[in-house]
């Protein structure tokens, strides 16, 4: 499918390129960025909520309907309750000082995941934040919270048992049953950091999206590689298991 890339960098801008409609990111690398600085890691959550504000809103602007962020993983409960409690604080904070313009420009906020497990008012806040954009027509934000791909296949798994003799249950019925089932397909999953690895993330949904890695670190993502994540899908040649 082709859509017109408007872009302000110079090399892509005007270029008619194949648009993914919907991109998942894996946003890796704030430790290390932290790190590299010698600041404690939460300052590298933190300026991880600054690239996510950047990427959402660079999203919104080039035309991508849905964007997928993973910003707690089923897994991220291994860390340490400090960390844990920061992850929250930020998560309070981004809805807090961001829910207005995501109401504003007619974003659709989604939750994959099972939020419920996080403290209480961080909960109040995710439902209202949700409930405040349900009106909304345009983009999809979808959060990854307390998400993992395994849990969600095993509940659609259990949901389509429940409800179908097992020759009646096909791809599509299994598709009805996952968190994204409102989403477009995936088309381009990225991963920061350099690391090479799906993390319980979007598995099903990842069958046939292009993957991309990258060496920066989340922190450090911006507009401009997120145009460069565009162009390298539009130069991949999708085949479909096709020729
Ligand atoms: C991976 O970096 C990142 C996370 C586990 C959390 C991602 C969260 C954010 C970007 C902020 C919260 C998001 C919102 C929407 C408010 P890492 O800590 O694993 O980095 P490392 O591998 O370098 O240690």
């Amino acid at each position: 499918m082709k859509g017109h890339l408007v872009s302000t960098v110079p090399v892509i801008a005007g270029r008619d390129i194949a648009l993914p409609r919907h991109v998942a990111i894996i946003m890796d690398g704030n430790g290390r960025w932290a790190k590299k600085r010698l600041l404690p890691r939460a300052a590298g959550h933190k300026a991880g909520v600054e690239a996510v504000r950047r990427v959402t809103r660079h999203a919104r602007a080039i035309g991508i309907e849905a964007l997928t962020i993973y910003a707690f993983s089923s897994e991220n409960w291994r860390r340490p309750e400090e960390e844990i409690g920061d992850l929250m604080g930020l998560l309070r904070l981004f809805i807090r000082s961001d829910l207005a313009e995501l109401v504003r420009e007619n974003v659709r906020l989604k939750i994959i995941g099972d939020h419920r497990r996080f403290p209480k008012d961080v909960v109040a806040l995710i439902d209202d934040a949700v409930a405040r954009c349900a009106a909304n027509t345009g983009p999809i934000l979808a959060i990854a919270l307390n998400y993992g791909a395994q849990a969600e296949l095993v509940r659609a798994a259990q949901r389509l048992a429940e409800r179908l003799p097992p020759d009646q249950i096909d791809a599509a019925a299994l598709e009805s049953e996952l968190e994204t089932r409102d989403l477009p397909p995936l088309d381009l999953l990225i991963r920061t950091s350099g690391e090479h690895r799906l993390s319980n993330f979007l598995l099903w949904q990842a069958a046939y999206a292009e993957l991309l890695f990258v060496d920066t670190l989340w922190p450090d993502f911006g507009a401009a590689d997120l145009d460069a994540a565009v162009v390298a899908f539009g130069s991949r040649n999708r085949r479909f298991g096709g020729l």
